[in-house]
């Protein structure tokens, strides 16, 4: 456990010369620990995974193999900037592993919601598995283990663990982040020259847009919900919301209500807007978003995104609703 306590004396990172400093001997750290030996790592290009992946290629280059596997239930933009980030700006060794069909298939039909996670996260490691088993060499692998993970104080689900693998594929961890705080993680990150809507990202959970899609996922209902999540996440970024809210998205249900578009009945889905503000995600309350801005959107998603004719503001804070509705 000793091993696992972040040190009295360290300072809290809350500038760019701390981070400096930080990023300094955590290079020479990593230099030792890793030597000429292979590190892989997970990028799901979420903030933790995103830091690290930065500082190992400082560190060791093209002695890490990032891998980003893309199931299908990523935000809009999102492996994209992945790889222009990691590949075509930071020159990292980047396997991309389009998987949307084989998450999509298996979870076909799926519609209780903690077998969506079970499904989500086995076929994370399984094909996490085969690419690790692809790559000749490898001797660690690399965390985005943050001090909460290892206090696990909150109900964030920990998820920086590819725990599961099977025995023959048990690496050394290199978890360079596992002493700091989230805004001490994103202080570092900025001063790595990661692009501050990757570091400075709201929280996403790891079944991603499975969640919100509630019930047995569709791929048109699917795009329902990446499609208004863009437009809701464009929205507060030009109406200054997206630094100040701390977590917002769309959900799409898995029900039908009868409306009218062009003159036509249209029995179409609802999609539900969710903001809200917390210190810790335990309890939450409710932004109040002005209603302007909630016409203005609702205008854009009833007319951009198909299948959707009606738009609902969720207005209950934690407890009792949780803050994903699933
Ligand atoms: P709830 O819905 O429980 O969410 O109020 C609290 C926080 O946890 C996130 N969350 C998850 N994160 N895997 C994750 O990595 C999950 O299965 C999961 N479920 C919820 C949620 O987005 C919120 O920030």
């Amino acid at each position: 456990m000793a091993d696992n306590k972040r040190p009295a004396s360290m300072e809290r990172i809350t500038t760019s010369e701390l981070a400096n400093a930080f990023i300094d001997e955590q290079l020479a750290a990593l230099r030792a620990q890793i030597g000429d030996k292979k590190v892989l790592l997970a990028l799901s290009g979420g903030v933790d995974s995103s830091v690290v992946a930065a500082l190992l290629i400082k560190a060791v280059g093209k002695q890490l193999t990032c891998v980003h596997v893309n199931h299908g239930l990523l935000r809009k933009g999102e492996p994209e900037q992945v790889i222009e980030v990691f590949r075509n700006q930071m020159d990292a060794n980047l396997v991309y592993v389009d998987a949307v069909d084989r998450f999509l298939n298996k979870l076909e039909g799926v519609a209780e919601p903690e077998r969506k996670r079970k499904i989500i996260g086995a076929e994370f490691i399984r094909v996490f598995e085969e690419e690790a088993r692809k790559l000749d060499g490898i001797e660690f692998l690399a965390q985005g283990t943050i001090y909460p993970d290892i206090l696990e104080s909150g109900p964030v689900k920990a998820h920086h663990n590819v725990g599961g693998l099977p025995e023959d594929l048990q690496f050394e961890l290199v978890e360079p982040l596992k002493f700091l705080f989230k805004d001490e993680v994103r202080v570092v990150g900025t001063a790595l020259g990661l692009p501050a809507n990757m570091v400075y990202r709201q929280p996403f959970p790891g079944p991603g847009l499975g969640v919100r899609c509630t019930g047995a996922i569709t791929r048109d209902r699917l795009e329902a919900v990446r499609e208004s999540d863009a437009i809701l996440r464009e929205e507060f970024a030009k109406n200054g919301l997206a630094g100040k809210v701390w977590q917002y998205f769309t959900i799409v249900p898995d029900f039908k209500t009868t409306g009218v578009k062009n003159d036509l009945r249209a029995y179409e889905w609802p999609v539900v807007i969710r903001a809200v503000n917390t210190r810790d995600a335990m309890t939450a309350t409710v932004e109040d978003v002005p209603f302007s801005l909630l016409q203005h959107i609702t205008e854009r998603i009833t007319h951009e995104v198909p299948g959707v004719n009606r738009v609902l503001f969720d207005l209950t804070p934690k407890p009792t609703g949780t803050i994903e509705w699933e």
